[in-house]
């Protein structure tokens, strides 16, 4: 267990209080998640379970976390999100380990949707001027299909399907030559050519929308890197498989985060990731946010097909290999001051194979360190977990040589507490 992370919480009528627990007036002490020896009292208690978290301090802290025995130190890389790290938290041979083990069970590709004829197209004209622009257009394609394409796909596309009746993205085009031939006797010119080939609501409405989605089918049935990630993966089940190593692992995470144990024992699965060359993940959430009105995927029945939301309260990430090149972990806003989504979707930066040096954090992959982060606030009112950090937003980088090796484990809190610590309430793997 870290240092300093226990969180005595002293209910009003309660005399005193376990680690992860707040005690009340009418139930016994046994209901608390973890009794690290703290007294409660004699009386009659209730006790309701509280989520906490590690304390970073602040950017640049170092602190000792005793984890089976052993010292490792975690320091604090940044604060807005709290973000921690961990290095040598696995050893060389657990880090291959679970590689094998990920290898055994079937690596299978990480799963976006392709585009359909009955996907839903939101036009995404931001500044309302009825023409989309290039960047506008761009949008448009990632929200709707997943699929992030740079401004010589898009000038293509108009190309292949004579979308631009008018022909003003064609003069770029020529422009564009133009320019990059004079930034070869200007070296040090910055290499970004914004040109807007607008496309008009007549030309958009003349277009068959089947024409432009058989086209993106095509299109990134060539080029997977397209996606917004390119990764192949398999998931590991401690409970399931019985593995030493693999328990040995679950244990030391378990104690590193201090989180009610049922929780975890709950939720024990690892997602090993394997990136190859140009596989990536571009800048997202982990988790949703509670004002989407929808349940949490892990209280659905599996395969119900019911729309959910991920709730993943944290991310413990675990690099397995050294990457010959690229493939950090990129957290573009942290530490800003505001976050505009909109603006920053416009902006091209959730584009990690293109903008990773520019993110706020960027995280180098290092065989066997641990990161970790908490993809939500706490809700002070409730004790519980409240609504999603936005500063979190983060992804992989792209791999620019050989190949990259994460486990992903996420510990899985809703915003309904009874459930969460119900034993008899079983969650849904996905
Ligand atoms: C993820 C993720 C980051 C990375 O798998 O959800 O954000 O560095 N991965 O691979
Ligand atoms: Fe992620």
């Amino acid at each position: 267990m870290a240092k300093g992370v226990f969180h005595v919480i002293v209910h009003a009528t309660a005399l005193l209080c376990c680690t992860v627990g707040i005690c009340g007036e009418t139930e016994e002490l046994g209901t608390c998640a973890k009794d690290d020896g703290v007294d409660c009292g004699s009386r009659r208690l209730e006790v309701t379970p509280v989520i906490t978290k590690l304390d970073g301090v602040e950017v640049g802290h170092v602190q000792d976390v005793i984890l089976g025995g052993k010292t490792h130190q975690m320091m604090t890389l940044s604060m807005k999100p709290q973000v921690l790290e961990i290095k040598h938290f696995l050893t060389d041979e657990e880090c291959d380990h679970m590689i094998r083990l990920a290898e055994k069970d079937g690596m299978f590709d990480s799963v976006t949707n392709t585009p359909t004829k009955s996907t839903n197209v939101k036009i995404m004209d931001m500044n309302r001027d009825t023409v989309l622009n290039l960047r506008e257009f761009i949008l448009t394609i990632e929200n709707s299909f997943d699929i992030y394409l740079d401004e010589d796909d898009m000038l293509k596309m108009y190309s292949d399907l004579g979308m631009d009746a008018n022909s003003d993205s064609k003069s770029r085009i020529l422009k564009r030559h133009i320019v990059r031939s004079e930034l070869r006797i200007l070296p040090t010119f910055q290499l970004s050519y914004h040109f807007s080939a607008d496309i008009s609501r007549d030309e958009l409405h003349g277009q068959d929308p089947k024409s432009v989605i058989d086209w993106l089918t095509e299109y990134v049935a060539k080029r997977p890197h397209k996606k917004s990630r390119m990764s192949r993966q398999a998931w590991l089940y401690p409970s399931k498989i019985r593995d030493k190593v693999l328990d040995g692992i679950q244990e030391r995470v378990i104690s590193l985060v201090g989180l009610p144990r049922i929780l975890m024992d709950k939720n024990d699965e690892f997602q090993v990731v394997q990136y190859g060359p140009k596989g990536h993940y571009h800048a997202h959430w982990d988790s949703g946010s509670w004002t989407e009105n929808y349940p949490c995927c892990h209280h659905l029945k599996t395969g119900s097909g019911q729309r959910c939301k991920s709730c993943r309260f944290m991310t413990v990430l675990l690099y397995l290999n050294e990457v010959e090149g690229g493939g950090a972990t990129a957290f573009p806003i942290a530490n800003n001051e505001t976050f505009d989504e909109h603006s920053f979707r416009m902006s091209g930066k959730i584009n990690l194979h293109r903008h990773c040096e520019e993110a706020n954090l960027v995280v180098p992959a290092e065989k066997g360190k641990a990161i970790i982060w908490y993809n939500h606030h706490l809700d002070p009112t409730t004790g519980w977990v409240g609504e999603l950090d936005s500063f979190t937003l983060h992804g992989g980088c792209g791999v620019t040589s050989g190949h990259k090796w994460i486990a992903n484990k996420w510990i899985l809190v809703s915003d309904d507490r009874g459930k969460d610590l119900d034993p008899n309430f079983r969650p849904n793997r996905t």
